[in-house]
């Protein structure tokens, strides 16, 4: 960052874990998500799920048709279930935009009731997996009804995912949002075979902000938000791992779903979200004495290039100069929105009517 300007300069960020969910609501939220990135992946837990190549193409048309941006690529993922077969493996790895798939414990969250039942039931749909080099995408949280809500990513981590990686030492795998300081010692012992993501709620909220002073429906996701020294871990893998990169979980739910009885777990993040790691890193920065003048390389790194190599997509280049496309970030205060249209209801970002600590730009070159 340059000290007189202010201005942080990355090239157009790619976000490597989203929700736009499907029919009315996916034009708020494409368009939302393609103005502050270039490629996604985009999560299969529709209602019903996405479990088949053709599914994906026909999503994944539904997502282009509404999207206003050239330069969005959504990237396709199939929802592992009982039956997913290694044939239905062959055909994502057949086709040039399934990218991974994603494995749901069955009851773990948001439409995960047509997930695994058992890890062991996909014993050969893994075992193709690995011999075809298919990415497993892996929301990591034991279902389990007598553990307790905030050691659920450690009771799973104990017990489905260590099967999973002992018996397949090559698989690439993806602990999505990672959000406890065992999930980021695990990541870490799995060495380059195993990337992370993590998000920008898990980087900024502890379980004090979703309880402390009243319950705080926005502040609600799976895995929950844990402590400070949890949140501290994810920070500092941030900073210390090539393969622990963005992914937001940006997960939209209508107001009256979110502020609700049986409030539904998600936090929206999607139209902000390099204004959301720009501030959490910036304050880990200052807070841990680092140099701010490495906060660029560091969010071009993490936003820019970890996660297409863990994918082997085409890399960004440092500037954006050669997809056209950058991201402009200023330190400036900005007013969140306190809502968007959404459907018939509304749709509550994080931190609504709040200041975000940065603007972003989309910038083009004329190529
Ligand atoms: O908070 C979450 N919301 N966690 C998930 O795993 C799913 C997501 C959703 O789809 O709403
Ligand atoms: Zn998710």
């Amino acid at each position: 960052m340059s000290n007189e300007t202010n201005t942080i300069r990355i090239p157009m960020p790619d976000d490597w874990h989203l929700h736009l969910r499907d029919g009315d609501v996916l034009p708020v939220t494409v368009n939302h998500a393609a103005s502050r990135c270039r490629r996604a992946i985009v999560m299969p837990n529709l209602k019903p799920p996405i479990r088949t190549v053709e599914e994906a193409a026909s999503y994944r048309s539904r997502i282009r048709e509404v999207c206003k941006f050239e330069h969005f690529q959504p990237l396709m993922t199939l929802y592992l279930t009982d039956n997913t077969s290694p044939a239905d493996i062959q055909a994502a790895k057949d086709s040039d935009f399934v990218f991974a798939v994603k494995l749901y414990p069955a009851g773990a969250t948001t439409n995960s009731e047509d997930g695994l039942t058992s890890v062991k039931k996909a014993e050969s749909t893994l075992a193709r997996m690995e011999e075809l080099d298919f990415p497993l995408l892996v929301h990591a949280e034991s279902t389990s009804p007598d553990i307790d809500v905030f050691d659920r990513e450690k009771a799973f981590i104990d017990g489905d995912l260590s099967w999973i990686c002992n018996r397949f030492k090559k698989l690439r795998i993806v602990f999505e949002h990672v959000s406890s300081k065992d999930g980021v010692d695990f990541v870490e012992s799995q060495g380059k075979r195993m990337g992370a993501t993590v998000t920008p709620h898990h980087l900024l909220l502890t379980r004090n902000d979703l309880l402390v002073g009243g319950l705080k429906p926005h502040h609600y996701c799976l895995p929950v938000v844990k402590t400070e020294e949890d949140r501290t871990a994810l920070l500092n893998a941030c900073l210390k791992h090539d393969n622990v990169f963005a992914g937001t979980d940006s997960a939209p739910h209508p107001r009256s779903r979110k502020e609700s009885h049986s409030c539904a777990a998600g936090i929206y993040t999607a139209p902000f979200f390099p204004e959301l790691y720009a501030m959490a890193f910036e304050r880990f920065f200052s807070n841990s004495g680092r140099d701010l003048k490495d906060l660029e390389t560091f969010l071009r790194d993490f936003l820019c290039l970890r996660g297409e190599r863990f994918y082997g997509l085409p890399l960004n280049d440092k500037q954006g100069i050669d997809t056209g496309i950058w991201l402009e970030l200023q330190k400036v205060k900005t007013k969140n929105p306190e809502s968007y249209p959404f459907g018939a209801d509304e749709l509550v970002p994080l931190f609504a009517g709040k200041d975000l600590d940065y603007k972003a730009e989309i910038k083009m070159a004329d190529i």
